[in-house]
This record gives C-alpha cells, structure tokens and sequence, in this order.
C-alpha cells in the first residue's frame, strides 16, 4: 500500500516537472521571438519628414487653397525629387496647416523649415539646399 502511494506520488511529481520544464520552453520560445521580432522589425526612421498641405478638413475632402494650387500632384514629385537626390524622406499630405494664405505649404522636419507659394521651380531649389543641410530662406515662411 505504501509502495503503490510512494509510486503514484513519484509520477505525479515526473509530471509537473515535464510540465514545468515546458512551460519553460515556451517562455523560452516566445522571448526568443520577441527578441526577434525587435531585432529585425523595428523601422528605420527617415532622416527626413516632409509634409505638403492637402487643405484637409475634419472628415471632410481636401477642398482649400492648397489643394486647389498643386498640393496632391507636389507629393509625388516630392518623392521623386527626394529619391533623384538621395534624400532620405517621408513625404505626407496633411490637412491645413492654418497658413493657407501663404499657400502652398510645405513643411520639413525635423529642421521646422515651413515653406509658402512652392512650386516645382521652388521645390527643386529647396531640396537641392536640404541635401547639403540648408534651408533656402527666400520661400521661409517661418523664422
Ligand atoms: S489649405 Fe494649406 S495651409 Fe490651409
């Protein structure tokens, strides 16, 4: 009788302990892939952040100064421009930035260079003057 309980106790005690040990291997398992998972999936921030005034409004259409001026056409060539120059940026479309008289806006950050009335023409002169670290003081619209 004793021997029967001695026995049935051993197995219960093999039992937690294999559960143990693999609930052990699961933990492993999941920092494993957390460790992963930031190793190889935290993003590279762009040097840059260029946002172009879309005239936006609150769950609205894009329908303001900017907009209507070349706002959404500027995103692409933005990015193109960039890319032609090795500027490494995000480019954005944004809703008003509350300049709209100033129009078309564009915005560079982190350097806070706040741009008015661009143009393809002026866009080019201001990225030619970003890849060199330079803002083209002129089109500031911001001090
Ligand atoms: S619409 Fe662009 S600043 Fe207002």
């Amino acid at each position: 009788m004793r021997c029967r309980l001695l026995r049935k106790s051993y197995r219960l005690l093999k039992s937690w302990i294999l559960n143990i040990d693999h609930s052990l291997l699961d933990i492993e398992l999941s920092l494993n892939f957390k460790i992963y998972y930031l190793k190889y999936h935290i993003m590279k921030k762009p040097d840059y952040h260029i946002l172009i005034c879309n005239s936006y409004r609150v769950a609205g259409d894009a329908k303001g100064f900017c907009n209507k001026n070349g706002g959404a056409e500027f995103i692409q060539y933005v990015t193109e421009e960039c890319a032609d120059r090795g500027i490494d940026a995000a480019v954005s479309s944004t809703a008003c930035l509350n300049v709209c008289s100033q129009g078309p806006v564009m915005v560079i950050q982190p350097n806070n260079f706040w741009y008015g009335a661009i143009t393809t023409d002026r866009i080019d002169e201001i990225l030619d003057a970003l890849a060199d670290g330079n803002a083209v003081e002129e089109y500031l619209i911001s001090e």
